[in-house]
């Protein structure tokens, strides 16, 4: 069933993203260069809000980096994408190309008609990110990563562009959680997330 999720001018700009509940999930809507995105809001991994993540093109895929530990997960597939180790001639291990772990992460199809977006919600098969996709209390910091205008909360973790921004904002629509975003604390078990890694 296809659900109203936003109207299509809050995801007009390239780069821009909502996040909503449609049958009880939590989803992210990404426009990445004019084509919009959907996949499950709330990490696979510990319960990272992916809505705030950046959105970074690896490999030539546009990619959503979850904020929390840096998993890279394709906005397109839900596929999380990391990087292989080569060895030099030295005997160095040393970043070699792209690989893919398989879809981690559920993508959902999204739509815009007539001046609104909306999200058919896919429930077929099961995904690692079914475990988070409705827990309230990932819900709630959701929603609390939805920042202010004008009051923009740091980021605790410094990391780059992860919301901070003040683009936050709830727009009254049924369905619609916030615009975004910035960052937050706490994994799915209501505790610190490990350090991020240095880059
Ligand atoms: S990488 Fe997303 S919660 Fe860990």
């Amino acid at each position: 069933m296809e659900v109203e999720v936003a109207q299509a001018s809050d995801l007009r700009l390239d780069g821009s993203k909502v996040q909503a509940r449609v049958n009880g999930r939590y989803v992210s809507i990404f426009n990445v260069k004019g084509e919009l995105y959907c996949i499950d809001a709330i990490c696979y991994h510990a319960g990272g809000p992916l809505t705030v993540g950046d959105i970074e093109d690896v490999d030539g895929k546009a990619c959503v980096r979850c904020p929390w530990h840096n998993y890279i997960v394709t906005v397109q597939t839900g596929e999380k994408l990391y990087q292989k180790l080569v060895k030099t001639e030295e005997g160095k291990l040393v970043p070699g190309g792209w690989d893919s772990v398989g879809q981690r992460q559920r993508t959902h199809r999204v739509f815009e008609r007539s001046g609104a977006v909306f999200v058919v919600v896919d429930e077929e098969g099961s995904f690692e990110s079914d475990k988070y996709s409705s827990d309230e209390a990932c819900g709630r910091r959701l929603v609390s990563s939805g920042g202010s205008f004008g009051n923009p909360k740091p980021n605790p973790f410094g990391a780059r562009g992860a919301g901070g921004q003040g683009r936050g904002a709830f727009l009254g629509m049924k369905n619609l959680v916030s615009r975004v975003t910035s960052g937050h604390l706490f994994g799915a078990d209501g505790k610190m997330p490990f350090k991020k890694p240095q880059q």
